[in-house]
């Protein structure tokens, strides 16, 4: 059996508005992410019911005249912003490889629309990131992560709007210029696909504001698109050499049954949900399915003259995903439905799942990741990876025995992976410390090896704990996964 190549970048995830906090320090903007609504005192109902709402235009309008934090969790997250340092001690202890974080855009240009970037956002990550490089960490770095300023929503109609691939390339832009020296890995965009499975988060899109939503999403799409491409090309200039890749949140989909119409359902989601956006992204055109998708449903991509062109000389030098889950595909209506809090597609009966519905499937990462690489020949990331899970602090102590499982489970098959030829070149563990959830808004849904102290509300000391976790995780990075 192969082992981990020597210098497997083991890590650990987090985003910027997740984390951070100070959503008014150090002259930040708003961002889509600070309007997000949730209140603690909620059931599981209501939350399964706020999850599938996300945003409404009278919620947005309500939330950006409001400078409160209650209800606003995003506005707290952790409030990495302050402790960063300190967290980064405990990840340096962890002992990773690599560290992937998201930098705010609306810390760097409040308003997104600026030509000269605030200075003191740049200072924050200068002095994360050299923190990192000092300690031997390397810095992946998230150019966007769901969280595009407000002001570039009101005044140009966010994504919908052409000019927003200029206001992103003058970001994506200073970035590569101001942080180049410090940050190994670039990714332009956490989980392009999200336009679809998720448009408020992925591009900003509100339902309610949208006559019609499919075109609105793609017509977004489209853009995001074109400025994946450009910050290719930008990154390939600016600072040559350092990988720029791309990303999406794989569901890797089963067919339910043997049936034919059920294998056929199975490859339509795998092409809509995952490959449109992969191949895109790799192979640098839009595949021929899409385009009878985008007939059968009346979608006009607005295409320019040159757009093919930016999208095929642009193609990512590698590929990263998220995994969390598999899922089934069926065409039977009545199929069953999967358990848990929030429910997140078919039952799959072979399969356990988190207490949020998640199925847990370790080998179908060993699938995705052979799929994935045959298919595309490009290096492989998993950018994110991990169980969100309720956590009992007893005694400064968390026994989080499940999240051990699940992470030796996944190793052990990243590992096959591995043995079958596929070249995966990292892993960074997502909520590496525990963060506010992005589905769900949720403190209690934590990820993390080290737990912080603070509940749904934002009550609570803030203090880090280490979880059984973290010597866990810990072994497997000092031994390069290998005793596993
Ligand atoms: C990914 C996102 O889709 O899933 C993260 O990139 C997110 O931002 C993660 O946190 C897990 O989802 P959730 O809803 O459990 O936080």
């Amino acid at each position: 059996m192969s082992n981990f190549p020597k210098g497997f970048l083991w890590g650990g995830a987090i985003s910027g508005s997740q984390a951070e906090g100070g959503f008014n320090k150090g002259k930040k903007g708003l961002n889509t992410q600070d309007l997000r609504y949730f209140d603690a005192s909620w059931d599981t109902e209501k939350r399964t019911e706020n999850r599938n709402i996300n945003m409404t235009s009278e919620r947005f309008k309500v939330a950006k005249n409001s400078e409160t934090t209650d209800f606003y969790p995003f506005r707290r997250g952790i409030d990495f912003y302050h402790n960063y340092d300190e967290d980064l001690d405990h990840l340096i202890e962890l002992g990773i490889k690599i560290f992937r974080t998201s930098i705010t855009w609306s810390r760097i240009f409040p308003k997104g629309d600026e030509s000269e970037p605030n200075r003191e956002g740049l200072d924050f990550y200068k002095k994360m990131f050299k923190k990192c490089q000092d300690n031997k960490i390397k810095v992946f770095a998230t150019i966007l992560h769901y969280d595009t300023p407000v002001h570039l929503i009101e005044v140009y109609g966010g994504w919908k709007n052409r000019k927003m691939i200029d206001f992103y390339l003058n970001y994506a832009e200073t970035l590569y210029r101001e942080l180049g020296d410090l940050v190994d890995y670039w990714l332009p965009f956490n989980e392009i696909n999200a336009n679809r499975f998720n448009p408020y988060n992925g591009c900003s899109i509100i339902k309610d504001d949208e006559p019609d939503y499919l075109q609105s999403i793609y017509t977004c799409g489209h853009h995001q698109f074109l400025a994946n491409a450009r910050a290719v090309e930008l990154g390939h200039k600016l600072v040559p050499g350092v990988p720029i890749g791309g990303m999406i949140a794989r569901f890797t989909t089963y067919p339910a049954t043997c049936h034919p119409n059920d294998v056929m359902k199975a490859l339509e989601d795998e092409n809509v949900k995952n490959y449109f956006y992969l191949d895109v992204m790799a192979r640098g055109a839009y595949p021929n399915y899409m385009k009878r998708f985008f007939a059968e449903n009346q979608i006009e991509i607005p295409w320019q003259e040159g757009d093919e062109a930016i999208l095929k000389t642009n193609t990512v030098d590698f590929l990263s995903f998220s995994y969390y889950m598999s899922m089934v595909a069926s065409t039977d209506p009545q199929y069953e439905k999967s358990s848990g809090n929030l429910v997140s597609g078919n039952k799959n009966p072979y399969l356990t799942a988190s207490e949020w519905g998640w199925q847990i499937d370790p080998v179908g990462l060993r699938i995705t990741l052979n799929d994935m690489y045959d298919r595309y020949h490009l290096p492989l990331f998993i950018a994110e990876n991990g169980i969100g899970a309720v956590d009992q602090l007893e005694d400064d102590q968390v026994h989080d025995t499940y999240r051990i499982n699940y992470l030796s489970e996944h190793f052990k098959q990243m590992k096959e992976a591995i043995h079958d030829g596929v070249d995966l070149i990292g892993y960074t563990m997502w909520g590496i410390i525990d963060i506010v959830s992005c589905g769900t808004i949720e403190m209690s849904k934590r990820y993390g090896v080290i737990y912080v102290d603070l509940d749904d509300a934002g009550h609570g000391s803030g203090r880090r704990i280490k979880k059984d976790s973290f010597k866990f995780y810990q072994d497997i990075i000092q031994t390069n996964g290998n005793k596993l």
